[in-house]
């Protein structure tokens, strides 16, 4: 990996770890709001993006040397009638219908090169909107850590792991929280990019740092709204690549 990646590592080890301890979003997470939205009540304390903030460094921490590049990501393409350019969940691709994580996972596949890997659950999730808002939300009321139904079997061989989601009730969804309880990435690097409906990353980079505090987590990740989803292959290639550069 870089050189000026490798000097900045330290850096971020110890942002990663003073931002431990500042938010408690594990067991006992309380919900945002009653009813699920696609987008946190207004004024909720879990709105806000913190990503970007002050002494965050704009480039990759890579905490390994020339190890490989995974790309894990989760999400869940609506099948419903929604508009596949405004505000779906998916996207229309050459190769089939894909989620708009799965959309940037690719983009940045094709920039960097690396593994894809599905974070894929044993239980199906709803293909329509409301269902899917539903039973997100329950899921995220009973703090639930939906079974994996795939793993990685070589992970000792990356480095860096771009970590891909959507904004789930401004928190991660919960099979993120199986993910990254049931992985250690000590001394690995991860590189959070998330697709959401306004609300950014909400509070899940600090949330990251605090299942992997023994990982290099990059705090100034990629957020794409899912309007611009279709659009943003260039721009997440662009990215991925000057991170990587
Ligand atoms: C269950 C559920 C909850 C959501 N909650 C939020 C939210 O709190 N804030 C937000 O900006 N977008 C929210 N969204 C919108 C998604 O983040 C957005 O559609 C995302 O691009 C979906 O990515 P995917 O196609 O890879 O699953 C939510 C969507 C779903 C299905």
């Amino acid at each position: 990996m870089k050189k000026k990646l490798s000097l900045i590592v330290a850096l971020v080890l110890m942002l990663s770890l003073a931002a431990c301890g500042s938010r408690s979003n594990s067991p006992g997470n309380t919900p945002p709001a009653a009813n699920a939205p696609d987008t946190p009540p207004a004024g909720s304390a879990a709105d806000p993006e913190p990503s970007g903030s002050a002494g965050t460094p704009d480039t990759l921490p890579a905490a390994a040397g020339d190890g490989g590049i995974l790309i894990a990501y989760f999400g869940v393409p609506e099948t419903d009638g929604t508009d596949t350019v405004a505000n779906a969940s998916r996207v229309a691709t050459e190769g089939g219908v894909v989620g708009n994580c799965q959309f940037i996972a690719q983009a940045i596949r094709q920039a960097v090169g690396g593994d894809l890997f599905a974070i894929e659950t044993v239980q199906e999730y709803p293909g329509t909107h409301q269902p899917l808002l539903d039973f997100a939300y329950e899921e995220l009321r009973q703090n639930a850590r939906p079974e994996l139904s795939g793993e990685i079997e070589n992970l000792d061989d990356y480095a860096v792991i771009f970590l891909g989601y959507p904004n789930w009730n401004a928190d991660l969804p919960m099979p993120l929280y199986t993910f990254l309880e049931t992985y250690d990435f000590s001394g690995k690097t991860i590189i959070p990019f998330v697709t959401h409906g306004g609300s950014g990353f909400s509070r899940t980079i600090s949330t990251i740092q605090e299942l992997q505090p023994n990982a290099a987590v990059l705090t100034d990740g990629l957020s794409i709204s899912r309007g611009s989803v279709p659009n943003a292959a260039q721009e997440a290639m662009d990215w991925a690549s000057e991170i990587l550069g």
